[in-house]
């Protein structure tokens, strides 16, 4: 490891992290966190969760009027009733920086406490700079460093994974990991097969060193062949002879995939740690489809009381429904420390993602 003080917060280092890394076959991975009798790796935990979603919601029945859709066919086959929607000058940053201000005033913490910060996001404002840069600027983080990530609904989930090896390895004390998308940007307000399943929404976790508990595995995953299946031609460097604008989805395929490696993915995590979905306390899968996660739950052998749902009242906010989901579940008293807290994502790339965290908030010194 190259860094002299693993605790301060230089904004370059060079480092090696030395993980257990198992399973790397066919484009995805399963892994333990560091094994912490060796070496000085750290366990790192989610320590706090923030939100923020727009004030303006957009119910079914407001969609019917102009799109060739009803409230029954939307809540039958998504689960979805309302989802909120961004008003004028609300960006991805915007949101994610008000999630941030709020984890933060929550934790009492400084700017200066925040080494790194990473978004989540395939909506960023723009090209660049990088929506962490945007949002580092608006919440005064003039120490952190940051950048952006991009796996659509499992977005989330790759960059905790990111974030907790800087903390696991003892590079950085405190990561900000912000999933965040202004989904209405890149929906056709006129396509009735995706604009009535997409909502805006951000959400923010602080990771930081923890005594015990905390993340125990990760599991990921990518398919970049299944990539048209859920994709937004046109929208960089590559020339379309029909570029698009909006999101084009076959929803079906993704309906099949969502439906498989939500199952797969959180089985072979927790065949992975040597666990049993018996011993997980909550789960909390991708918010896309009620229907998706009823199968996956159903499956996988989750009683309903475990199951966290709030897909009725955001739809699917793509890199925020994880930690909005999981920020719902810290409200209703769920997350109680010693809780297996096992969150699972899928989403366009192909991408999908697991990780497992025993929830801790005892910080370690
Ligand atoms: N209102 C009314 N009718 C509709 C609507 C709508 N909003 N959307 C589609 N239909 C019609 C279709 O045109 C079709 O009509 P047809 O039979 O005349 O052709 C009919 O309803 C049935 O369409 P299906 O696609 O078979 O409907 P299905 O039951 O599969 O549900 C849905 C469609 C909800 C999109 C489902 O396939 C699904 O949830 N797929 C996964 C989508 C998803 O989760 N995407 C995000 C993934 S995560 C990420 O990375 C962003």
């Amino acid at each position: 490891m190259g860094c002299s003080d693993p605790t301060g917060t230089p904004p370059t280092c060079t480092v090696t992290v030395d993980l257990r890394m198992v399973g790397g076959m066919g484009g995805n991975i399963t892994s333990c966190m560091p094994d912490t009798s060796q070496d000085n790796p750290r366990r790192a935990a989610i320590t706090g969760v923030a939100t923020y979603v727009p004030d303006r919601i957009v119910t079914n029945a407001e969609l019917a009027r102009t799109l060739d859709t009803s409230d029954d066919w939307i809540v039958t086959r998504t689960g979805i009733r309302e989802r909120r929607r961004g008003g004028p000058g609300e960006t991805t940053s915007t949101m994610g920086a008000e999630a941030v201000r709020r984890l933060m005033a929550a934790k009492g913490l400084a700017p200066d406490q925040v080494d790194v910060l990473i978004v989540a996001t395939v909506t960023p404002d723009m090209f660049f700079p990088a929506t962490a840069c945007l949002i580092q600027d608006q919440v005064g983080l003039q120490s952190t460093w940051g950048f952006d990530l991009s796996a659509a609904c499992s977005g989330f989930l790759y960059a905790l994974t990111t974030g907790a090896q800087f903390v696991a390895s003892g590079v950085h004390r405190r990561v900000i990991v912000v999933g965040a998308d202004l989904m209405s940007a890149i929906i056709d307000p006129l396509d009735r097969t995706t604009a009535v399943l997409f909502g805006d929404g951000a959400g923010a976790v602080v990771i930081e060193p923890v005594e015990r508990g905390g993340f125990l595995g990760f599991e990921l995953g990518a398919d970049g062949g299944g990539g048209e299946s859920l994709w937004l031609p046109g929208s960089g460097s590559r020339h379309f002879d029909d570029p698009q604008s909006f999101v084009k989805m076959n929803g079906r395929e993704v309906y099949k995939f969502a439906t498989r490696v939500l199952v797969s993915s959180a089985q072979k995590l927790l065949d992975e740690v040597g666990m049993t979905v018996d011993d997980v306390d909550v789960y909390v899968p991708h918010q896309a489809n009620i229907r998706i996660i009823d199968h996956a739950a159903k499956k996988l052998g989750f009683p309903p009381k475990k199951v966290v749902v709030n897909v009725e009242k955001y739809g699917n906010t793509s890199s925020g429904s994880i930690p909005l989901a999981l920020a719902d579940a810290a409200k209703d008293g769920r997350l109680k420390p010693g809780a297996k807290v096992l969150m699972t994502g899928m989403g366009a790339g192909l991408t999908w993602g697991s990780s497992l965290i025993e929830w801790t908030e005892e910080m370690a010194a």
